[in-house]
């Protein structure tokens, strides 16, 4: 497994979260930047020979919206898209052709709950649908203060939805985590909230990094025939498992 981050301290935790029993290799690697892409990319088909599977797991918050002055604006907007949604594309783009070469693959998406849909395009509400009884909501789609983050997850969907279509010839499957509140440096470092000091109670119930890692693997296991184009939302007050695949998004319904 390689692990690609701008931090030099990135793989803290990850070996024992994915129970991964090979090698981890760590890379420092600006997702934003096409030539870093595509050296962490060459260096890993050099190594390994190809790509099965991309986790975009590379985010950025920021505690952002309309009001804001238009310096600061500008400033973040190019700030968390080019992490948020650049970094995915960058990578979607230099790894589903190595993947079709192979015969399939895996790309996993790490969006949030703020965007969570219930089958596409209709989000979801305050209300248990029956039809997607998974998407119990403990609040509407969007936060308050983050619009751009949001929008950067919101255009994850939009690359979920097209590459699962396009590559479901090829084996290749796409889907979407979205995530609720989860224990890591970035919810606890929240920027914007200088003074945020979460009290323990807060803390506990955050999901466990390691459990969302759990349902990423789960999803892998699903194999070829697995869902794709999904978008899976979990988040706290829920269990963190993986939940039936979306009928409405999934591109590898048997009824295709
Ligand atoms: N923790 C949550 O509650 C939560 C909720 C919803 C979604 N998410 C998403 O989960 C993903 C992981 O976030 P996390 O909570 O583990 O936060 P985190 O801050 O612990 O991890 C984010 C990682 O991205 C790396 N990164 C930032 N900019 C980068 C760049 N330009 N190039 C390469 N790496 C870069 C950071 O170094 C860090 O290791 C993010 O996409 C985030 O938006 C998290």
């Amino acid at each position: 497994m390689w692990v690609a981050d701008l931090d030099s301290d990135s793989e803290r935790g990850t070996e024992p979260a994915l129970g991964v029993d090979g090698s981890i290799t760590q890379l420092r690697c600006d997702v934003s930047r096409a030539d870093d892409v595509r050296a962490t990319v060459d260096a890993v088909v050099k190594a390994e020979g190809g790509v099965d599977i991309l986790v975009n797991n590379a985010g950025v918050m920021g505690r952002t919206g309309p009001l804001d002055d238009w310096e600061s604006s500008l400033e973040d907007f190019e700030r968390i898209v080019a992490v948020n949604l650049r970094g995915p594309f960058l990578f979607g783009r230099a790894v589903a052709p190595l993947m079709v070469q192979r015969g399939g693959g895996d790309i996993v998406m790490m969006s949030t709950d703020h965007v969570h849909t219930c089958g596409w395009p209709r989000v979801v509400s305050h209300d248990d649908s029956p039809e997607c009884p998974w998407s119990a909501s403990p609040r509407p789609p969007g936060a308050l203060g983050m619009d751009i983050y949001d929008a950067t997850k919101w255009g994850l969907h939009g690359f979920t939805h097209d590459w699962a279509k396009e590559l479901q010839q090829h084996r290749v499957r796409v889907n979407n985590i979205c995530l609720g509140a989860t224990d890591s440096r970035m919810i606890r470092a929240f920027s914007g909230y200088a003074d945020y000091d979460p009290p323990p109670e807060v803390i506990a119930a955050w999901q466990r990094p390691e459990a969302v890692a759990g349902v990423i693997v789960d999803l892998l296991l699903e194999g070829p025939s697995g869902r794709s184009g999904d978008n899976i939302g979990l988040w706290r007050g829920h269990p963190t498992v993986l939940p039936p695949a979306d009928p409405l998004l999934n591109v590898n319904r048997d009824d295709d």
